[in-house]
């Protein structure tokens, strides 16, 4: 086939077929096989979803009891894991840190270095696990403490936020946290999933595929956004702060973290009205003054951008806030989002081996010609 139009970014091309979620912008829906993912995020639980987008299927109880068992019998890491992180330069970025963990992750699931997909969902049932216990203990493990290691007693998410926070999480906290997992979960073919794919289609192992998706992930255009969302309020300090702050960067031609989208375009992110409501549902539960006054801000931020731009927020505007009043460390929100990501990373590393096609695009060569060495 000769070569097609070239699109800077890849901007609307259709890069791959898949079963596993599709943006149906025109219809505000974010369709994850086939269930709505904000009904997911509203009706059930982040295990489901790691059910639905790893096997195919959402999972009725007992399967979900199951898969949660599952998930907290392989959550603890190689001990020498911990060993490596702490000989890791102390100011490294979590990001980096992570980007290392799951590399080296690879060298103790030797079986996962092939391109086999019932291989690549044990492994990556395995990966879902561990990066939920890596992502909580990358600081703590950095300043030299001990992990935090999962309580055989709590729920996914329970034990997530409180091997975070090393705090006794509320029943309406584990609740938020549970729904920003889900919200992050799948969104398509992003940059890091489109990363994980052209790795995975050289037959590269899984490990491989997710190592590239965390340095992708970690951009500011992708997901280092939600780090610099909560940057921006609390440099900003109230609502006119926000303002003043948001026309400024405006004036000088910079990018506000946590608006626009690259398929949204200018439309509402699903998943940041979602998260909105969320934030709303925790800090009026909680009576949580900050928490309200983070929302009026954010609200303030929207009505700017909106009517300066014309561009509405993304989820990582509003996944931000939801994680400050959760008493999350910032340099966590990035890892989170890859941790929560790992589901469908997995399906897609499973889809790509499964029905594989070499990634192997062409250019529009703009160089010169015919020159003598
Ligand atoms: C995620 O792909 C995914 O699905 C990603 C994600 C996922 O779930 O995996 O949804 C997660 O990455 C969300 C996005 C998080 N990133 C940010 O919030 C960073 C800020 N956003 C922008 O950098 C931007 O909106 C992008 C990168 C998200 C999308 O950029 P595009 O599609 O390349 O848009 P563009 O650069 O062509 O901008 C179009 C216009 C430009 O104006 P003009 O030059 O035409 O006048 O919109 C403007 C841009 O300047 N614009 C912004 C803006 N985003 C676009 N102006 C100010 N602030 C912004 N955030």
């Amino acid at each position: 086939m000769g070569a097609v139009e070239y699109r800077p970014g890849l901007e609307g091309v259709i890069a791959t077929e898949t079963s596993i979620s599709y943006l149906d912008v025109d219809h505000e829906e974010i369709v994850v096989r086939g269930y709505n993912l904000l009904d997911l995020a509203r009706q059930r639980t982040y295990v489901d979803v790691v059910g639905l987008l790893v096997h195919g299927s959402l999972p009725d109880e007992r399967g979900r009891a199951e898969l949660e068992r599952q998930l907290l019998a392989a959550a603890n890491v190689p001990a020498e894991l911990w060993q490596i992180l702490r000989l890791l330069p102390r100011q490294m970025d979590a990001m980096d840190r992570l980007r290392t963990a799951i590399s080296a992750l690879g060298g103790w699931d030797q079986a996962a270095n092939s391109a086999d997909p019932e291989q690549d969902r044990a492994s990556g049932l395995r990966v879902i696990a561990q990066s939920a216990t890596i992502v909580a203990n990358l600081i703590r493990v950095a300043e030299g403490n001990e992990p935090l290691l999962p309580d055989d007693r709590r729920s996914y998410p329970e034990n997530f936020l409180w091997m975070i926070t090393g705090r006794e999480p509320s029943a309406a906290e584990v609740r938020a946290f549970d729904q920003t997992l889900i919200a992050y979960s799948e969104h398509e073919l992003p940059n890091s999933t489109f990363a994980a794919r052209v790795i995975a289609s050289t037959l590269a192992d899984l490990y491989g595929a997710l190592t590239g998706a965390v340095a992708s992930l970690k951009g500011p255009l992708h997901g280092g956004a939600n780090e610099a969302v909560m940057e921006m309020l609390l440099e900003a300090g109230d609502e006119e702060g926000l303002e003043r702050l948001i026309r400024a960067k405006l004036a000088r031609k910079e990018r506000i973290m946590g608006f626009g989208h690259r398929v949204y375009m200018r439309r509402m992110d699903p998943r940041a009205q979602l998260l909105k409501e969320t934030l709303a549902q925790l800090v009026t539960e909680r009576g949580d003054p900050e928490g309200e006054k983070l929302l009026r801000m954010c609200q303030r931020g929207e009505d700017v951008m909106r009517s300066e731009k014309g561009l509405f927020p993304n989820l990582d505007y509003y996944a931000a806030p939801v994680y400050w009043v959760l008493g999350i460390p910032i340099d966590l929100y990035t890892p989170i989002f890859f941790a929560a990501r790992t589901a469908g990373l997995v399906a897609h590393v499973v889809e790509q081996h499964a029905h594989n096609r070499l990634f192997r695009p062409r250019v529009l060569y703009t160089g010169p010609r015919g020159l003598k060495p």
